[in-house]
């Protein structure tokens, strides 16, 4: 599992190496600017000002946000990707925070139009992943979503090929999602959506 020093290391070159391994379409990151632009289109057109991005990186695609008015909150536990970020979006809150502690006591306060991760939470289990969004749907505004972007598959089937392709660059540290499988974690009051975005990417939607 990658720590906040090894996040530091690539911060400086993240954007590119995320650049080329989708543009030659291959695991970990294709379909990646596709997915970006999927959920960045998604918060436009529902008119979503307060956004919160769980594990925000170099703020890619919230920058973008920002720069259409939206109110970005931060959290990530690298102080490199920060800089980076704060560089893209002065006026933005960020948090240098470990999520597997939860979230920050000021963030716990607030309510957010939307709350976006992307390619962050695969680094927790799919208990520890609804643990922790059990926490987030309690900061979420009653009309919002929480959208992941992130390595998915519809069905283990799926999952299972994709592994097969790329063999040795697979990294079975990480805990990617299957949506047939953690669908059925969820109590049933959320409405829960998944769209295939690429070979290895995918977005799933929470609703209240
Ligand atoms: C692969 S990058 C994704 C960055 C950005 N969201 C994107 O889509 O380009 C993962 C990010 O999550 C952060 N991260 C990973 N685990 C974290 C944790 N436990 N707490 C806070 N941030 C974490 C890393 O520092 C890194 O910036």
């Amino acid at each position: 599992m990658l720590s906040n020093k090894d996040f530091d290391l690539w911060s400086d070159n993240y954007d590119q190496s995320v650049e080329l391994s989708d543009e030659e379409n291959i695991y970990p990151f294709a379909g990646y600017k596709k997915l970006i632009n999927t959920i960045f289109n998604t918060i436009i057109e529902n008119n979503w000002i307060d956004i919160l991005d769980v594990g925000i990186g170099t703020g890619i695609l919230s920058s973008g946000l920002y720069n259409n008015g939206c109110k970005i909150t931060g959290i990530d536990f690298s102080g490199e990707m920060l800089k980076i970020c704060k560089a893209k979006m002065p006026l933005a809150r960020l948090f240098q925070y470990d999520f597997t502690e939860g979230l920050p006591e000021d963030i716990n306060k607030e309510k957010f139009d939307c709350i976006v991760s992307t390619y962050a939470m695969h680094h927790l289990s799919d208990d520890a992943k609804i643990e922790f969004i059990e926490k987030l749907i309690k900061i979420l505004n009653n009309k919002g979503s929480i959208i992941i972007g992130d390595i998915g598959f519809e069905t283990r089937e799926e999952f299972i090929r994709c592994k097969t392709l790329v063999n040795d660059i697979w990294d079975d540290d990480e805990c990617y999602y299957i949506y047939d499988e953690i669908k059925n974690k969820f109590t049933e009051e959320y409405k829960i959506t998944y769209n295939q975005i690429s070979i290895c990417a995918g977005i799933i939607k929470i609703n209240k």
